[in-house]
């Protein structure tokens, strides 16, 4: 890897909150790999989240439920070979944090000791917010995640926009200020109407993060294969491709195969050679053994 130039300063939980205060965007993706991570954070993005959305765009599951705080832990460890820059977060998977916070303590220190993330993100308002204190306690930063939360598909009962009424919308405004006031140091509103996270973001101190919540967020996240068109789930209705990977791929990979079976790979430029001498040697040598 390249040395880091001096002028490109890490990004830390402090630079995360001054971009907030000094108005400019903060820019989010997900990454679950060595080359994801790399492309991501040479990109200049700031922070980089190794999200539980792994469990359905690279593990192939049908939900975020049932990837685990190993599998977690064995992308994020990639992931973290790959980054320099940008902030590293690591989601805590569904069941982590679920059975008591000392449980949940562990499983965030080992992603912090062993996988080298810089902080963790979980889903959940108000019922979270003795957890944020804890974990803050103990030194590790914590980003907030409430909206539609993936993980609560059985509860929602679907992918679902919430805060569409004035009590859902009251209750998102009251677990984004408990979160705050908890000290999580960011939040991600996901899958919310814009004018009630332009409200939450006026409301908070710490920066918001959209991810289907409209422009006034003050960053935005989206998950890499969604942004690169490498998914195969439909498409949500806040997901911009800028580029459609899949359909490049899947031409190169037809090319390689009609390449090999009408023998126009590998050419002669892509094989190794004897010298002529070396050849003429050995085809003496087959001569004389016979
Ligand atoms: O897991 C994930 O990808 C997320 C999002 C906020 C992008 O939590």
């Amino acid at each position: 890897m390249d040395p880091i130039s001096p002028a490109v300063s890490k990004i830390t939980v402090p630079t995360i909150l001054d971009r907030k205060l000094r108005g400019e965007k903060i820019t989010c993706l997900t990454a679950y790999d060595y080359p994801t991570a790399r492309l991501v954070d040479e990109a200049g993005i700031e922070l980089v989240l190794v999200g539980d959305s792994l469990a359905q765009v690279v593990l192939g599951y049908d939900s975020t439920v049932p990837v685990t705080v190993d599998e977690m832990l064995h992308h994020l460890k990639a992931v973290r070979r790959g980054v320099r820059r940008a902030l590293l977060v690591v989601d805590l998977p569904f069941g982590s944090y679920h059975v008591n916070n000392e449980k949940a303590l562990e499983s965030a220190i080992r992603f912090i000791k062993e996988g080298g993330a810089e902080a963790v993100k979980f889903e959940g308002g108000r019922s979270r917010a003795d957890l944020v204190r804890k974990l803050v306690e103990a030194q590790i930063p914590v980003m907030g995640h409430i909206g539609l939360t993936p993980q609560s598909v059985h509860a929602l009962g679907g992918y679902r926009v919430q805060g569409r009424s004035l009590d859902t919308a009251n209750e998102l405004l009251a677990d984004a200020e408990a979160l705050e006031e908890a000290g999580a140091f960011a939040i991600v509103l996901e899958g919310i109407p814009r004018e009630l996270a332009a409200i939450i973001t006026h409301r908070l101190r710490m920066p918001t993060i959209g991810i289907g919540a409209g422009p006034d967020c003050d960053g935005q996240i989206l998950v890499f294969h969604d942004l690169v068109g490498l998914s195969y789930n439909p498409p949500a209705k806040f997901v911009r491709s800028y580029v459609n990977v899949r359909e490049v791929l899947h031409q190169a990979l037809t090319n390689f195969r009609d390449d090999v079976g009408e023998a126009r790979y590998p050419g002669d430029v892509e094989s190794y050679h004897w010298s002529t001498a070396m050849r003429q040697e050995f085809e003496r040598e087959i001569a004389r053994t016979g």
